[in-house]
């Protein structure tokens, strides 16, 4: 295995090998990375590769800072704000490309438009500082499936793929990154995630459309209906577990249950439910039971990204 710790000569050989063109899997507070020279195409096609992800499906860049950000993207004032106020932090903003922006086509699959995101995670920052480099990385995980929130889910996941995983230990988050559009007809929710809906409308003072849902066309390619996947059956909305499933529960006042349970948060903290997510889908597809019962999570807060993997979880496929 090439999960190593965080030392000095550590962050030297992650970014020599991110220089070399090679994959490097990292932390941040949402979810851990999977990381590659943003301004190099044959690293970034890696990627691509390693995870099977559909090629229309862009990359989010990662940068150490504002100042870095603008190399790369346009910033009108709302979208500034934003940044003011959210980074480093788990927001990633999706904005127009610079015409002569360096970064490689691939991380837009095309389009002209680029996703950007300063993480606040101290070895994602460090690393971002000690390569110098604008890094792409989607989560690292195999595409749609369960994102990784420590160095051995990524291992599990990926194996061998990336030269370098940095182990930050478990991600504080557990949620990816909230997804925000800026154009001319104002802001746009893209993909709910680990910065609440509510925190971004109080800066901007007004309301924040969502982009249609797993119904709608999507406008943001990584919105397919069925993503986050465990290989067990999604059973929502459940109070009742069945023989044989086994039971995601929330809340104190979950009922028992003689198969294997996980409470997100026995206290009903929808911060400490986010933190324990994906760690605790991961665990419970590793039983024996076929399909997992899930009891019902609130909207509010980080409910409404923990609802929206549910919902892909549990969507067709
Ligand atoms: O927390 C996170 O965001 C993690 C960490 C590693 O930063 N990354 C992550 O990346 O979740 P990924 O690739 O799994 O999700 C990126 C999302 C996808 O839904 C993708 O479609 C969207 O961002 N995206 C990226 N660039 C875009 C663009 N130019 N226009 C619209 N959507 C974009
Ligand atoms: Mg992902």
């Amino acid at each position: 295995m090439k999960i190593v710790a965080r030392s000095e000569n550590d962050f030297s050989r992650a970014a020599l090998a991110l220089a070399a063109g090679e994959l490097v899997a990292f932390p941040t507070e949402t979810v851990y990375g999977l990381g590659a020279n943003a301004l190099d195409s044959a690293a970034v096609a890696g990627i691509f590769a390693a995870k099977s992800r559909p090629r229309f499906n862009p990359l989010i860049v990662h940068v150490h800072d504002f100042g870095a950000a603008t190399e790369y993207a346009a910033f009108s004032t709302l979208a500034e704000e934003l940044a003011d106020a959210f980074w480093p932090g788990p927001l990633t903003l999706v904005l127009p490309r610079l015409e002569n922006c360096p970064l490689s086509p691939l991380v837009s699959s095309g389009l002209d438009t680029v996703a950007l995101r300063s993480p606040a995670h101290k070895v994602a920052r460090r690393l971002l500082e000690t390569a110098q480099l604008p890094i792409a990385a989607p989560s690292a995980n195999r595409s749609g499936r369960i994102s990784p929130t420590s160095a051995a889910d990524v291992h599990a996941e990926l194996g061998d793929v990336p030269a370098i995983i940095l182990d930050g230990g478990r991600c504080p988050i557990g949620l990816e990154s909230t997804v925000i559009r800026v154009t001319e007809d104002g802001p746009q929710i893209l993909r709910s995630g680990a910065l609440p809906r509510e925190e971004i409308e109080e800066v901007l003072g007004r309301k924040l459309s969502s982009f249609g849902g797993i119904e709608g066309a999507p406008l943001s390619p990584g919105q397919l209906a069925s993503h986050y996947a465990p290989d067990s059956a999604i059973r929502l909305g459940a109070t009742d577990p069945k023989p044989g499933e086994a039971f995601l529960t929330f809340g104190p006042d979950a009922p028992p249950f003689d198969g294997p349970t996980f409470n997100l948060s026995e206290s009903g903290d929808l911060q400490e439910a986010a933190a324990n997510f994906f760690h605790a889908l991961r665990a419970l597809d590793e039983t024996a039971a076929g399909s997992i019962a899930v009891m019902p999570i609130p909207f509010e807060g980080l409910g409404e990204a923990i609802n929206d993997r549910l919902q892909r979880a549990a969507a067709e496929r």
